[in-house]
C-alpha cells in the first residue's frame, strides 16, 4: 500500500532535474581516474535520426530550435547509422572518454527518456541531481509521468568508483 502510494505521489510531482552537468566532453582527455565515479553522459536522438538525417548543431540549438524548455539534452549527441539504439559496448570501446561524466557527491547517474506507445524516442544520459517534488533527493529507482502523449521516465542509480560500465547502462 504504501509502495503504491509513493509510486503514484512520483507519478503526481513532476520529477526534475535540478543540475545538469556541463562537462566538456573533451575526447583527447582520456586521463580517467579510478578513484572517481563516472556515469554515462549523452543524448541519443532516437529512430527518427539516423546516417541520412543527421544533425549538425548542438543540444542548446535543438532546444532553441524546437523552442523547448526543461528538456535535458547532454552532449555529446548520439545518432546511429539505421536509427536504433546505441552499442553501448561500442561507445564504450571507442569513445568512452567523451561519453562519461564524473559523478560528484550528491549527483546520480541519471537516463531521462521519452516513450511513445512504448518505444523509447529519445534518451539523455547524465551525472545530474534527481528531485521528486515532496520526496527530496532521489538516488535510486525510475519514475514515470505523463506528458500528453508521451510519457517520461526518469531512472536514477550512484555508481561505484572504479572504471567501469556506470550503472545507467541499463534499469531493466
Ligand atoms: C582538448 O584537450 C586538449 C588537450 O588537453 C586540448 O589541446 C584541446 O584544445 C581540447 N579541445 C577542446 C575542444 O577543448
Ligand atoms: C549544418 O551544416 C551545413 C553545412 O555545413 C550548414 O549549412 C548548416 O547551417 C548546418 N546546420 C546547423 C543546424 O548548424
Ligand atoms: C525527445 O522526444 C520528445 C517527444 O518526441 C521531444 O519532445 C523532445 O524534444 C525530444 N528530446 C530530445 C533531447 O531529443
Ligand atoms: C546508411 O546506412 C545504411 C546501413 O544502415 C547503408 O545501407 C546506407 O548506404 C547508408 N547511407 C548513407 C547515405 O551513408
Ligand atoms: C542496425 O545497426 C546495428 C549495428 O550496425 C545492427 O546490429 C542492427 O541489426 C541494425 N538494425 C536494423 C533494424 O537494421
Amino acid at each position: 500500500m504504501c509502495l503504491v502510494l509513493h509510486y503514484v505521489t512520483a507519478l503526481l510531482c513532476f520529477v526534475y532535474m535540478l543540475q545538469i552537468s556541463s562537462s566538456d566532453n573533451n575526447a583527447s582527455n582520456d586521463n580517467l581516474n579510478p578513484a572517481w565515479s563516472y556515469c554515462f553522459e549523452f543524448t541519443w536522438f532516437g529512430p527518427t535520426y539516423d546516417n541520412t538525417t543527421r544533425y549538425n548543431g548542438t543540444c542548446s540549438d535543438y532546444l532553441e530550435e524546437r523552442g523547448v524548455d526543461g528538456i535535458p539534452c547532454s552532449p555529446p549527441i548520439v545518432i546511429t547509422y539505421n536509427g536504433t539504439f546505441p552499442d553501448m559496448d561500442y561507445l564504450w570501446k571507442y569513445h568512452r572518454s567523451s561519453i562519461l561524466c564524473r559523478r560528484s557527491t550528491g549527483q546520480v547517474c541519471a537516463r531521462y527518456a521519452f516513450y511513445s506507445n512504448g518505444a523509447m524516442q529519445n534518451a539523455t544520459y547524465m551525472c545530474t541531481r534527481v528531485q521528486v517534488e515532496g520526496e527530496g533527493p532521489v538516488t535510486r529507482g525510475c519514475f514515470k509521468q505523463k506528458v500528453r502523449d508521451d510519457v517520461v521516465e526518469v531512472c536514477a542509480c550512484e555508481s561505484g568508483r572504479g572504471i567501469y560500465m556506470p550503472c545507467n547502462l541499463n534499469f531493466h
